[in-house]
């Protein structure tokens, strides 16, 4: 794991742009797993400046959001497309139907739209990097706790945590959904890469736990411990419970010295090396 920890929300927006447009130009045809919630939201508008000033386009890129609500009236404000949309894909150059999100169509059985998110994934060739927020609770996606680490996209019943946390974004006469469709943590972990973003001290114990606590179901996001490509991009308030903060500066700045003696571009970095774009099949 690289545990980066920057001055404020706003570095970790501009970084985390970054690494989502090296990973475009690395591989144009790219897939990405897109994530929604407070925390993406200025690295998206980020990324729709870089589009809009000339020089990254999507129109090559096929994207797989982590999860949707399950029930929401049609046309609900509270819908991860209309979400996308508004601050992402409205304002690129990407293709409407490369993007996916696990949606249910209208009388559809919710139960059959995991196995073919999964078969949908698996036919664009797996996911070159996922963007992942944290939940207070440790969640990803809406792997809530106790999810099994084995778990593909399915649908989960919401913690009511999740559920509190989530309803600061009602409008008024909004209910939360309880379901949603989510990819699981192995889903999930089976990404190339993973990019996991968290700002403000109220994810600061969630960090900690995460990456220096127990592997365990029981806080979803310490099973990205098992993934060899994560980085994780923090602003110090987020970090702020993590016992290792200043171990992870000094390797930070011995990974800087690296990149300075030897090349410090996105093709001269490891994380992009094309051995890591194996496709299976
Ligand atoms: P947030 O949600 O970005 O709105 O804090 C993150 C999450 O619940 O995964």
């Amino acid at each position: 794991m690289e545990i980066l920890i920057l001055p404020d929300a706003d570095a970790v927006a501009a970084r985390a742009a970054g690494i989502v447009q090296d990973m475009v130009s690395h591989r144009p045809d790219a897939v990405l797993g897109l994530a929604t919630g407070s925390t993406p939201v200025a690295m998206y508008r980020r990324l729709v400046e870089r589009h809009r000033a000339g020089g990254l386009s999507f129109a090559g890129i096929t994207t797989f959001n982590l999860d949707e609500y399950l029930g929401l009236p049609e046309g609900s404000p509270l819908g991860y497309r209309r979400f996308m949309r508004e601050h992402l894909f409205d304002h690129i150059d990407i293709d409407p139907a490369n993007t996916h999100l696990p949606e249910c169509a209208p009388g559809a059985d919710p139960r059959t739209v995991g196995p073919a998110y999964e078969d949908a994934i698996r036919s664009a060739g797996g996911i070159d990097l996922q963007v992942l927020g944290i939940g207070a609770n440790g969640h990803i996606g809406f792997n809530e706790p106790g999810s099994s680490l084995g778990s593909r996209t399915r649908i989960k019943t919401l913690a009511q945590r999740t559920v509190d946390d989530n309803s600061r974004l009602l409008g008024e006469g909004e209910t939360q959904p309880g379901l949603a469709i989510t990819m699981g943590i192995a889903t999930i972990t089976a990404a190339r890469r993973i990019l996991l973003l968290a700002t403000g001290e109220h994810k600061a114990r969630a960090v900690a736990l995460a990456f220096e606590g127990p592997l365990t179901a029981m806080h979803p996001a310490s099973a990205l411990q098992m993934h060899p490509r994560v980085r994780v991009i923090l602003d110090e308030p987020a970090a702020s419970e993590l016992a290792q903060q200043r171990y992870y500066h000094w390797v930070e700045e011995q990974n800087e010295s690296i990149a300075a003696r030897h090349g410090g571009s996105a093709d001269e970095d490891p994380w992009f090396h094309p051995s890591v774009d194996e496709r299976d099949d």
